[in-house]
């Protein structure tokens, strides 16, 4: 039996910095955001979304009412969660409108939680191949104004139906799957940013993925040249790039030319929204197999999960006949298209307006058009509106 991803949706906000303004505001060259770190646009999340709407809103973009109904485990990825008891996934639930017969869990581990969400659901398909479950990976990516991490922000979610007889991606089997005890990136209680050692983690990402990879290729036996694109997660498009040519090195240069092509439709949507921290990796998914022009049925895709701490994970997937059919590529492109640009100080303003710890709190939601919307909290409640 094939189990995987059946459906990928996505969503961010309608707001937007651009980087090349972001780099002239803070003196740098803007081919250092551009370029050297690869991002075009930045992802700014207004008070009125929070990882638990963010999730919502992709999730409202796939699920029928037949997906409801089979739902029976929900596991919400996240490292920006918003109770340290109350999981999202029991916001997510309700909001939603899901079965009260479900399993529902908040996952952490940096920006690996949605891959272990993803492993965790595929066995517990396995288990009730007549169940789905729903993945979401939720985030909101915070490092600080001014900080070196500033220009790799952003946020957003993806959301992924996993059942059998998947109608995008059939998972395979065999993964591999590295852990270290290491401080690259974290965030301590009470801090709303995180704090990272930059350069170590661009370093020890590369060191996983090359553990992780080589592992794979000597349990499979299967050659870079078997996969059609290799997928990674994207905390910054150069991040992924730096990770795919360590792959690369000494590769055949057509085979390397190849892959580096499909790599550019992967980070496409990651270059206009930031970093989605647990989402990233699948939306590099969702922006290859929206953007590219040359995908077929049956083709593999390896994917390198990463989530600072650290743990690293790859993996590999089938595209199964038909899977164009589950996509909506001109939706995403007018998601991206028709946001709203904002300048740095109107960035500033929205960044520095976040706050956790009111007891009370009443945002005005009527510039927020979408479907889900956090609206305050009520005696430290959290309050949210689905339109
Ligand atoms: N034109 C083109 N490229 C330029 C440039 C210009 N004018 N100026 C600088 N660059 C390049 C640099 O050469 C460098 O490229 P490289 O990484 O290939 O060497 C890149 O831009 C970044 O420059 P650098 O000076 O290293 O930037 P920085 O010290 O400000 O830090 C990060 C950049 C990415 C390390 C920092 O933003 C960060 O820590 N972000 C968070 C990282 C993260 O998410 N970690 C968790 C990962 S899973």
């Amino acid at each position: 039996m094939q189990i995987g991803i059946d459906k990928l949706g996505f969503y961010t906000s309608d707001l937007y910095v651009d980087m090349a303004e972001l780099a002239q505001a803070r003196n740098e060259d803007p081919n250092k955001y551009l370029i050297g770190i690869g991002q075009a646009k930045m992802a700014v999340i207004p008070p009125t979304q929070d990882a638990v709407t963010l999730a919502a809103n992709a999730c409202s973009k796939i699920l029928t009412e037949e997906d409801k109904k089979q739902i029976d485990l929900v596991i919400f990825a996240t490292e920006s969660g918003i109770d340290n008891s109350k999981s999202s996934a029991v916001y997510l639930s309700r909001l939603l409108g899901l079965s009260h017969y479900l399993r529902a869990v908040e996952l952490k581990q940096a920006c690996y939680g949605a891959t272990a969400a993803l492993q965790l659901a595929k066995g517990h398909v396995a288990l009730h191949p007549d169940k789905k479950a729903l993945v979401v990976g939720a985030d909101i990516a915070r490092y600080g104004l001014h900080t070196k991490g500033e220009p790799t922000q952003g946020g957003g979610a993806c959301a992924m139906v996993i059942a059998a007889n998947p109608r995008i991606l059939a998972l395979e089997d065999t993964c591999s799957y590295y852990m270290d005890d290491a401080m690259d990136f974290w965030r301590p209680f009470d801090h709303t940013e995180a704090l990272v050692d930059g350069k170590f983690s661009a370093n020890i990402y590369v060191e996983f993925f090359q553990k992780v990879f080589e592992a794979y290729q000597a349990q499979t036996g299967i050659r870079i040249e078997e996969f059609k694109a290799l997928l990674f997660h994207l905390p910054y498009t150069k991040q992924g790039l730096k990770g795919l040519r360590a792959a690369l090195a000494g590769v055949d240069p057509l085979v390397a030319g190849k892959l580096l092509r499909q790599f550019e439709f992967s980070r496409q949507y990651s270059r206009q929204v930031g970093n989605l921290y647990t989402g990233s990796l699948y939306l590099g998914l969702l922006s290859l197999l929206n953007l590219s022009d040359s995908l077929k049925a049956h083709e593999r895709l390896g994917l390198f999960s990463y989530g600072s701490g650290a743990q690293g994970e790859f993996f590999s997937g089938l595209l199964m006949p038909g899977f164009e059919k589950m996509l909506d590529p001109v939706f995403y492109e007018q998601l991206l298209a028709h946001r709203k640009q904002v300048s740095v100080a109107e960035y500033e303003q929205i960044f520095s307006a976040l706050d956790m710890r009111a007891k009370d709190l009443v945002l005005d939601v009527s510039q927020d058009q979408a479907p889900f919307v956090f609206t305050g909290i009520s005696e430290y409640q959290r309050q949210y509106l689905a339109r």
